[in-house]
């Protein structure tokens, strides 16, 4: 699983953005970044908190930008502390985008007739020191960036 083979190339600081419509998958991408980050707890869809904070060897922060009423308030809620220690996912990061850093990975995900499509892209050196770890860890293997 991608999120998996991700997790292990990111460290505390790291933000992902998820992106994509409707049940694209982006609970279940954060999912498996808790897993594969051995964090505590069980990532659910945060539907009636702004974000939860799992503690573990690198932390996760598993956000919600669909239930804000602006980028604010994920300031408000400690978006500057919660980098200093952990790796930040957001979902329906497009809807906050002033709140978040330039450098983040962003993880577009879409249903694509039965199928279903992920693309990465990096925006600074941060998110891109992690993109080419896992690009490296794959290469040979499979292709990470399927035609969009
Ligand atoms: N890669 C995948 N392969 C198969 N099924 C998936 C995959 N990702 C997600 N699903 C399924 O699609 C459904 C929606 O997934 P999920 O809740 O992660 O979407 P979401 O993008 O978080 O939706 P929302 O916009 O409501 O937050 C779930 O039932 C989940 O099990
Ligand atoms: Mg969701």
């Amino acid at each position: 699983m991608l999120a998996r083979a991700l997790a292990r190339h990111l460290r505390a600081g790291d933000v992902v953005a998820l992106v994509g419509p409707l049940g694209a998958g982006k609970t279940c991408f954060a999912s498996g970044l808790a897993e594969a980050l051995g964090v505590e707890g069980r990532v659910a869809s945060p539907s009636f908190v702004v974000a939860r904070f799992h503690d573990g060897p690198t932390p996760l922060v598993h956000a919600d930008a669909y239930r804000l009423s602006g980028a604010e308030d994920l300031l408000d809620a400690g978006l500057d502390d919660w980098l200093r220690v952990a790796v930040v996912a957001v979902e329906w990061a497009d809807l906050a985008e002033e709140a978040l850093p330039a450098d983040r990975l962003t993880v577009a995900l879409a249903t694509d007739g039965g199928g279903r499509r992920i693309e990465l892209t990096a925006t600074g050196p941060r998110s891109l020191r992690a993109l080419e770890a896992l690009e490296h860890d794959s290469s040979g293997h499979r292709d990470l960036e399927p035609t969009s």
